[in-house]
């Protein structure tokens, strides 16, 4: 391991982040319990005020409060449990999603307590099971924050929530899904975490130590891959990113095995643990400062795995995460080398800040190698896809519609927003290089589309889907549950789509 000096806590991923914002205990109980610090209550934009708030519509409005989503109020009662309004909005479009973020609003108004009971799910016309897990997953993304470096926390944990449930039909499946919930919120919180997490304090050698301290915590099988063993492998995707770096590269296999599987799903993601450019420098603007999430692909996979067996998934899962960082000099890949994929694949560097590509084409050969069901692929690839989408909905394209159809009712079950775009062959041409069998560059023009062409050529026929999340890694501003910073996007994306995937 690598201790740099500057390392002010050289240490702290030795043992697993910090998981801010994961409580001890989410009960769900008919009615609130009597050592609670704050108690939130639903209320709409019309219609009634619960009465637990102690105060009417009359007082709330001259506070300013109309019931607008994202709105709450604290009622300065003087003494604990304080009430908290939160705002619901008008009858439609009350589901799952405006339920999360109804949580997260809460859960950020509350942010000063550390015992907090939620009533609000009769307002929303959810499944109790679905109820549990968007409320809990709200609070807790909601909750999180990356201390780490923090000489004192900023948040105050989470340590009870109560799910206040009054339909005593619906406590347990409620129940069911707030644990799943607390699991999700987790795995999400540990990817932002890792995403956060400066490039000094986790290279790549660093990263896969601590994926493989942690391996058995989550009932998972992890192999890591030098640089000696990727050259066996003759991955020279990531061996040429790599080049310019004095760290080391790393491969990190990870397999989750249950008994009896009923799929094989194959994930792959990005882990480029610092983007400079390489040669192709990137201008010095603040796009740099977001550059250690160039990871954030193969944290959401590792985030993802952390899940499954908390879950009770039965789909077997196997993921490559294709780490190094890329950085320019005296040793670094030159604009124009030629590099060779594992599968015999020439190609060009046109760019060396087109890395992405060149170290997730190594890995989509081997999971390919397998004969997966399925692989599904995560990486931050384009500025393109950002350009596009922004920073809410991610970019995705496939060469298999059901697959495509999959990936896209994940993100719709998890509120990670995506939008499929055409992976339109016609392009390919773009991609042609003189001297090799393709180049790593396309046009000025729908680059998030060129980008997934490359990747297709990798993927020997599999059914294959490509999420492109360049914008959705991280937000710039605090928005329900999302946190500026890293989001973790896609960990409870890929965790839903393993638990409904069937061959
Ligand atoms: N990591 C970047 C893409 C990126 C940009 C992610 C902004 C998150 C925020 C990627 O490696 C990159 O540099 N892509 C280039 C590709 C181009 C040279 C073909 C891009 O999109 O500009
Ligand atoms: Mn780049
Ligand atoms: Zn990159």
């Amino acid at each position: 391991m690598r201790h740099a000096p500057h390392k002010l806590i050289p240490d702290s991923f030795t043992s697993l982040p910090s998981r801010t914002g994961v409580p001890a205990t989410v009960q769900v109980v008919a009615a609130p319990g009597d050592d609670l610090d704050a108690i939130g209550y639903g209320v709409p934009q019309n219609g009634d005020v619960p009465a637990g708030l102690g105060i009417d519509r009359a007082a709330l409005e001259g506070a300013g409060f109309t019931g607008r989503p994202g709105q709450s109020l604290i009622v300065p009662s003087g003494a604990a449990p304080f009430a908290v309004a939160v705002g619901i909005g008008d009858d439609d479009a009350r589901g799952t999603a405006a339920l999360r973020d109804a949580a997260a609003t809460f859960a950020r108004a509350a942010a000063h307590f550390g015992r907090i009971g939620l009533d609000i799910g009769t307002a929303f016309a959810v499944p109790a099971s679905d109820a549990g897990r968007a409320i809990t997953e709200g609070v807790l993304l909601a909750r999180y924050s990356y201390d780490v470096l923090k000489t004192k926390p900023t948040t105050v944990p989470v340590e009870l929530l109560q799910i206040i449930e009054a339909d005593g039909d619906r406590i347990a499946d409620t129940q069911s899904g707030a644990t799943a919930g607390i699991t999700l919120a987790a795995a999400e919180n540990l990817a932002r975490d890792l995403a956060n997490t400066p490039p000094g304090h986790l290279t790549a050698v660093e990263y896969a130590e601590t994926t493989m301290e942690s391996a058995a915590d989550f009932g998972l099988q992890v192999e890591v891959f030098d640089k000696a063993a990727l050259i066996e492998l003759r991955a020279g995707g990531i061996l040429g990113v790599n080049a310019g770096s004095v760290d080391e590269p790393r491969m990190i296999v990870i397999r989750y095995r249950p008994e009896n599987p009923t799929g094989h799903l194959a994930l792959v993601g990005k882990g480029i643990m610092y983007d400079s450019g390489g040669i192709s420098l990137k201008p010095s603007d603040p796009m740099h400062l977001a550059m250690k999430m160039d990871m954030a692909g193969s944290a959401a996979v590792f985030g993802a795995m952390t899940a499954l067996r908390d879950l009770g998934c039965t789909t077997a899962v196997s993921a490559w995460l294709m780490c190094t960082d890329n950085m320019p000099s005296g040793s670094a890949t030159k604009l124009g080398d030629v590099l060779v994929a594992r599968n015999g694949t020439t190609v060009e560097v046109k760019n060396t800040d087109a890395e992405g590509r060149l170290v997730m084409m190594d890995a989509l050969v081997l999971a390919a190698e397998e004969k997966p069901d399925a692989i599904v692929d995560i990486a931050t690839l384009t500025g393109a896809a950002m350009r596009a989408l922004g920073h809410l909905c991610a970019v995705v394209l496939g060469n298999n519609q059901p697959l495509v159809d999959r990936v896209l009712a994940s993100a719709a079950n998890t509120d990670e927003q995506a939008c499929q775009f055409p992976l339109e062959h016609r392009y390919r041409s773009w991609l042609d290089s003189d001297i090799a069998d393709i180049g790593n560059l396309g046009g000025a023009n729908a680059g998030a589309t060129t980008a997934a062409l490359f990747l297709s050529e990798f993927v020997d026929g599999v059914p294959w889907a490509h999420i492109d999340i360049a914008g959705t890694m991280q937000s710039d501003t605090e928005d329900f549950w999302r946190r500026k910073g890293a989001t973790g996007y896609g960990t409870r994306l890929l965790a839903d789509l393993a638990m409904n995937f069937a061959r």
